[in-house]
């Protein structure tokens, strides 16, 4: 039904349970990461500590989301940590969260989709179908590659498959989750009767430093869990099941990626992995499994196909809140009559497109790590904020051990942040810079908050 409370205020159906949730959380999270960065991180930077390195970056996203969770029991609405800090902070600082968070969702949709491509040309290629050059790679005249076709489609054709509605959405979602989950299983079930112990030593090769470079790089690999945030206004008692949701998600994925990576050193040497976009296939193809390999690229296309489709989803939910409160212009806060901001999913879905089809996705993962350790640390901070907020209702999840884990949360973040290069760092201050232009020049004069204010 739709439902207006005041003349501004659009809020959408709520039909997802703890299940779809979990499901949509593993469906962000398990992707590209896992099944392309392993090998770089493994060979030139951590060794078989990189097993330590997920640890540290799951510890860190586990105590983030515990934060998370709170607010999302605490605050159902659309948008995620924006609307979070929008309630905790006030405007100004959750315009720049929101911002950042565009940079997440946006560029890891685009980022996640052109290596998505890369797996699919290398699929066609074993059936000896090719793809012109010029329309197979991102914007790279001297390699004869100007747009990379398949990765446009493939964020259009999930942009339109969202805009039929999220119920739809997430029953496609649920089947691809399952089929990916089983192909990571079927590597550590398989791999784990060709463990070496003797591979695992030396253990630390580039020493504990190594292990951190690593966590802040594998930190990608766990982006996503929070974009079950951004569905909570589609929730079903939102106060109970969006914590199980959102950690749930998040317990599955560390245990699979903690014993992928110990299979994955266990049975090949890190330092047979340099330069290995693939690592986990080229792994069975080392163990002679030719077929399991087979099939779990296929998978690694599923898998990939699922972080597009949640990314997606979280980004233009919160499109819609930002729109909502009139940050960014009104129409992206418009549904239809199933509820779904379906100009907002095909605007954002086709722009994200050209990105995906136009820079590389090496480019582009630093700043999604930064934009994302930013959001996170935010939200840490506002745990302490929130609790003092007598507005807000005391019911629902609460962090443990408070003050303390918001507080290590919060300072884990910084951490890793500051273990990224200098090069993203002058990236993301730019895209700040650009989103403070478009706050005083637009958001802050059409605020609905400002104007109810006045
Ligand atoms: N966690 C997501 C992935 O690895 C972004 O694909």
């Amino acid at each position: 039904m739709f439902k207006q409370d005041t003349e501004n205020t659009v809020h959408l159906n709520k039909t997802l349970g703890p299940f779809d949730l979990t499901m949509l959380g593993v469906g962000a999270v398990v992707g590209g990461g896992i099944f392309i960065l392993p090998g770089e991180v493994a060979s030139i930077v951590a060794g078989p500590g990189i097993m330590l390195s997920f640890i540290i970056a799951g510890i860190a996203c586990c105590l983030a989301a515990l934060c998370y969770s709170e607010f999302a029991s605490k605050l159902p609405v659309a948008g995620s940590a924006y609307t979070y800090s929008y309630h905790v902070f006030g405007e100004g600082i959750a315009w720049i969260l929101g911002w950042s968070l565009l940079l997440e969702y946006g560029l890891a949709v685009a980022a996640i989709a052109s290596g998505w491509s890369s797996y699919v040309k290398s699929l066609l290629e074993g059936f000896n179908l090719h793809i012109p050059a010029a329309i197979s790679g991102s914007y790279n005249p001297a390699n004869g590659t100007y747009f990379d076709i398949p990765a446009f489609l493939i964020v259009v054709v999930i942009g339109i498959l969202l805009s039929l509605g999220i119920r739809e959405s997430t029953r496609v979602n649920n089947l691809m989750v399952l089929i990916k989950i089983a192909v990571v299983v079927l590597f550590i079930v398989v791999g784990a009767f060709y463990v070496k112990p003797d591979n695992w030593t030396p253990f630390l090769p580039f020493g504990f430093n190594g292990v951190i470079t690593g966590a802040s790089m594998v930190f990608f690999a766990y982006i996503g869990f929070d974009a079950v945030s951004t569905a909570s206004e589609e929730v079903k008692n939102p106060q109970r099941n969006m914590p199980i949701g959102i950690i749930a998600s998040l317990a599955v994925c560390t245990l699979l990626y903690i014993l992928l990576s110990a299979v994955l050193t266990g049975v090949i040497s890190y330092d047979k992995l340099v330069g290995v976009s693939a690592p986990v296939a080229f792994a069975l193809q080392y163990l002679n499994l030719n077929w399991i390999a087979g099939l779990l690229s296929l998978g690694a296309i599923v898998g990939m196909t699922t972080v597009i489709l949640v990314m997606s989803y979280g980004g233009t939910r919160l499109i819609f809140a930002m729109g909502r409160d009139g940050l960014l212009p009104k129409t992206f806060a418009k549904v239809n009559k199933k509820n779904t901001p379906v100009k907002n999913t095909l605007i954002f879905a086709f722009l994200m497109g050209l990105v995906a089809g136009i820079v590389p996705l090496a480019d582009l993962a630093a700043l999604i790590n930064i934009g994302t350790l930013f959001a996170f640390s935010m939200v840490s901070l506002g745990i302490l904020f929130l609790r003092r907020n007598k507005d807000i209702p005391d019911s629902g999840f609460k962090t443990p051990l408070y003050p303390f884990i918001p507080i290590l949360s919060f300072v884990l973040c910084v951490y890793l942040m500051l273990n990224l290069s200098k090069v993203t760092w002058l990236s993301f201050a730019i895209w700040f810079v650009v989103g403070l232009c478009v706050y005083f020049l637009y958001g802050r004069k059409h605020s609905e908050l400002r104007k109810t204010d006045l």
